[in-house]
């Protein structure tokens, strides 16, 4: 089976967790976008009742592309449920996110939802999280001296994430740098805060204790992986 098609069958089976009168998160990425397509189908064609709050401005647009119904999420009390994609996650369901640049939109959609479900094929699933490189929200001010700090840090190479030649902006208007750490954030909690101690640094792209589900997509079917309490 190809990874496009792993992708669909787990963004699409994630549906399963919204029902009508939810208000819903919506991810960011090749793999909850089915999700989100799905969900504007059920809108559209069988009078599927939701709100969703994007985590970013492609979201948003896709979004409303399909007729999923939006709002701020200042505007409402907290969310059902978010669903969205990941770079890679551990046994114990610590995530990397943000290999599209929306982990901070996306780390304050979570903490504003009652539950997370991840929607993920096999290849995201990781012993040990890092051989994905660990996106980290930085302020452009500065952001060299913040670059080299995480080097010392982390101990490993720090790049500036470019698109096109340029250095790519979040919808922020923050910069991305990217940790290659290799697979060894057996800590991802401790490897968090001492990131967050630096002042450049606006978000982590460890998403830890947050998700607690995963929609897994795989050749021999789809698995839905609730976390070990
Ligand atoms: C966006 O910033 C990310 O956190 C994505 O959710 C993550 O990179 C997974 O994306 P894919 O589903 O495209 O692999």
């Amino acid at each position: 089976m190809d990874v496009e098609a792993l992708k669909k069958e787990a963004g699409e089976a994630a549906c399963a967790y919204v029902r009508s009168g939810m208000k819903v998160g919506l991810g960011t990425g090749s793999t909850v976008k089915y999700t989100i397509l799905e969900l504007g189908r059920r809108v559209r064609e069988e009078g599927l009742d939701i709100v969703g709050v994007p985590t970013s401005i492609a979201t948003k647009t896709l979004a409303v592309e399909v007729g999923i119904p939006l709002a701020d999420l200042d505007d409402l009390p907290g969310l059902d449920v978010v669903i969205d994609g990941t770079d890679e996650f551990d046994p114990s369901f610590q995530l990397i996110k943000g290999g599209g640049a929306a982990l901070l939109r996306e780390k304050v959609v979570a903490q504003a939802s009652k539950r997370m479900v991840v929607v993920a094929d096999d290849r995201k699933r990781v012993d040990v999280l890092g051989a994905f490189p660990l996106p980290i929200e930085i302020t452009p001010f500065s952001h060299n001296t913040t670059r080299r700090s995480i080097e010392s840090v982390l101990e490993c190479k720090v790049v500036m994430r470019e698109d096109s030649g340029v250095l790519l902006q979040t919808d922020n208007g923050n910069l991305i740098a990217d940790a290659h750490t290799g697979a060894s954030i057996t800590d991802p909690e401790a490897t968090e805060t001492a990131l967050l101690a630096l002042a450049g640094v606006v978000q982590v792209g460890l998403f830890n204790n947050m998700c607690d589900v995963v929609v897994l997509a795989s050749s021999s079917g789809v698995k839905t992986l609730e976390k070990k309490v």
